[in-house]
């Protein structure tokens, strides 16, 4: 039987992964820094995550899955710091753990459009961590999503907030016109696309791992709002308006609802890429199927992380 090592195992994506590469006859190994922190409800072989000493942790594993990452960089509160840098630090760590380790595959989460040139530090560090996989020589595929969204509401935290706005809020708004595009992917498709990437055998492959539909940030207001059956006015506001309004909410959400960073990644068109798409699980459905239940609570990406 083959091992396959999945770092956020107790997270989102990579609790589908796990679950999909075990249904595919994987041993699943859990990497994780959440041990004891996060449910293990299905019982996965952990390995604690020491960003020193990985060589030992991945000896025994043929294909390395990482989901690892950090949505935004966050000091204060009740939360321990995190960052982008380190996010990549601590990826270039496992890399060169699992080049030592003679691990025959990695399975790499990107994102749309990661760029080095970019001043926004989630896509350069993505672009340095996809340099920084390549240059380790191991074979790799890299998955390139947009948005992901789960079988429930609570995990789809972005689309699952917009639906509370729409219920709670009498107006909702696009940052400037909200022409910008997404081209969300549901997360077993997300798993399904990596489990396949695990058995290829070509050095390098980029997949771009995004839904087969695709809207505009005003189209995805409007699904939304059809669906739920809820009418509001979609106001275009100028992003610094926009931004300010979201941090307002999160305050009293306590939470960080979107970043300024985030804002600019979404209006400068990164969450969409030409092409068709991958997927079985269109957006329109879920939508429909989970209308009643979308947004009724709000869901913080901070709380996922006390
Ligand atoms: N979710 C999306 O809509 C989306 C969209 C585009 C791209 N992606 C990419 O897909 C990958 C997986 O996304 P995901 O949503 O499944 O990730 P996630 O569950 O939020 O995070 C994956 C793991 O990263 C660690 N982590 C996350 N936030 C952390 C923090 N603040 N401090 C320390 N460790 C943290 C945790 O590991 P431990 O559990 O071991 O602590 C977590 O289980 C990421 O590379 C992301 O960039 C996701």
């Amino acid at each position: 039987m083959k091992t396959i090592a999945i770092t956020g195992v107790l997270g989102y994506s990579g609790r589908y992964i796990a679950r999909e590469a075990a249904k595919q006859g994987w041993r699943v190994i859990g990497l994780t820094n959440s041990a004891g922190r996060l449910p293990n409800a299905e019982g996965w072989e952990l390995r604690p995550m020491p960003w020193s000493t990985q060589e030992e942790v991945l000896s025994d594993v043929d294909v390395l899955v990482n989901t690892y990452w950090v949505r935004f960089s966050y000091a204060g509160g009740r939360h321990a710091a995190f960052s982008h840098e380190e996010a990549v630090r601590n990826t270039k760590t496992l890399f060169s753990a699992a080049q030592r380790a003679g691990v025959r595959r990695i399975i790499h989460t990107s994102i749309t459009c990661p760029d080095a040139a970019s001043p926004l530090p989630y896509f350069r560090g993505k672009a340095e961590l996809e340099t920084a996989l390549e240059a380790t020589g191991i074979p790799h595929s890299i998955l390139r999503p947009a948005v992901l969204f789960g079988d429930s509401p609570q995990e789809s935290i972005l689309i699952n907030n917009m639906a509370w706005s729409l219920r709670h809020l009498p107006a909702v708004a696009t940052f400037g016109q909200g022409k910008y595009q997404l081209q969300p992917l549901h997360v077993q498709d997300f798993a399904e696309a990596a489990l396949r990437e695990a058995g290829q055998e070509e050095q390098h492959r980029i997949i771009h791992a995004t839904g087969t539909e695709t809207y505009s940030f005003r189209a995805l207001w409007k699904l939304l709002a059809e669906a739920m059956g809820i009418r509001r006015l979609i106001l275009p506001v100028p992003a610094g308006i926009g931004y300010a309004a979201t941090t307002v909410l999160g305050y009293f959400m306590n939470d960080i609802m979107l970043t300024r960073d985030e804002i600019s990644g979404l209006c400068e068109n990164r969450l969409a890429v030409p092409g068709s798409g991958i997927g079985i699980r269109p957006l329109s459905r879920w939508v429909r199927q989970h209308a009643d239940t979308l947004g009724r609570t709000y869901e913080s990406e901070l709380a996922r992380r006390r």
